[in-house]
């Protein structure tokens, strides 16, 4: 090979691995790149670990799951607690673990022994660390909706879509 050919080849090599790699990016662009996963907490390391240990002492994963971590021996539907804290404030969930009887403020359509047992006999440190750990659980802000509706539709058995429509018409 001469010269001048090693140098043709050489760029036309540089030429076809661009278009390639332009080629990926356009892909990757047009189909959406993955967002990942929507979930994420703004506690600081102390208040994770405090409140995945009480999590863990009062077998709140029995039923529940985080981090879309599910206990295998799991048979109860409980609601996933992902993004709890962008559906509810850290009062409503302090008042929630404080309620001697939590279906009075959330009404639930399950046998009683499937449905949220009372914590209000913890010692009021604990609620409260419960209540602010839940309250940091976050969800961006493009899955909330997804998160809302199936909340929504899951606790009325109706359709949000409804509730959306008869809102937008007040
Ligand atoms: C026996 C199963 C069970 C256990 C144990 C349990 N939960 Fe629940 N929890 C439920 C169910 C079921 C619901 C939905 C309401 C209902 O049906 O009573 C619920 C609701 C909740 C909610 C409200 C969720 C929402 O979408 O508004 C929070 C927060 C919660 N639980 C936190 C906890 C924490 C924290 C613990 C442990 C300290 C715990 N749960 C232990 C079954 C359980």
């Amino acid at each position: 090979m001469r010269k001048g050919e090693k140098g043709i080849f050489a760029l036309m090599a540089v030429v076809v691995v661009g278009f390639f790699f332009i080629n990926q990016h356009r892909h990757a662009q047009e189909e959406g790149e993955d967002p990942g996963i929507p979930f994420y907490s703004t506690a600081d390391k102390a208040l994770q670990d405090a409140g995945a240990k009480l999590y863990k002492k009062y077998d709140c994963r029995d039923c529940h799951t985080i981090w879309g971590v599910r206990n295998p021996m799991q048979s109860v539907p409980s609601p996933s607690l992902d993004g709890i804290g962008s559906l509810k404030t850290e009062e409503w969930l302090f008042e929630y673990f404080s309620a001697p009887n939590p279906q009075e403020i959330l009404p639930s359509r399950l046998k009683a022994e499937y449905q949220m047992p009372s914590f209000a006999d913890l010692p009021e440190d604990e609620r409260r660390t419960l209540a602010r750990y839940f309250a940091s659980l976050k969800v961006e802000d493009w899955y909330l909706e997804e998160v809302k509706k199936s909340e929504y539709e899951k606790l009325t058995g109706r359709s949000y879509q409804e509730k959306l429509d008869a809102e937008a018409k007040q």
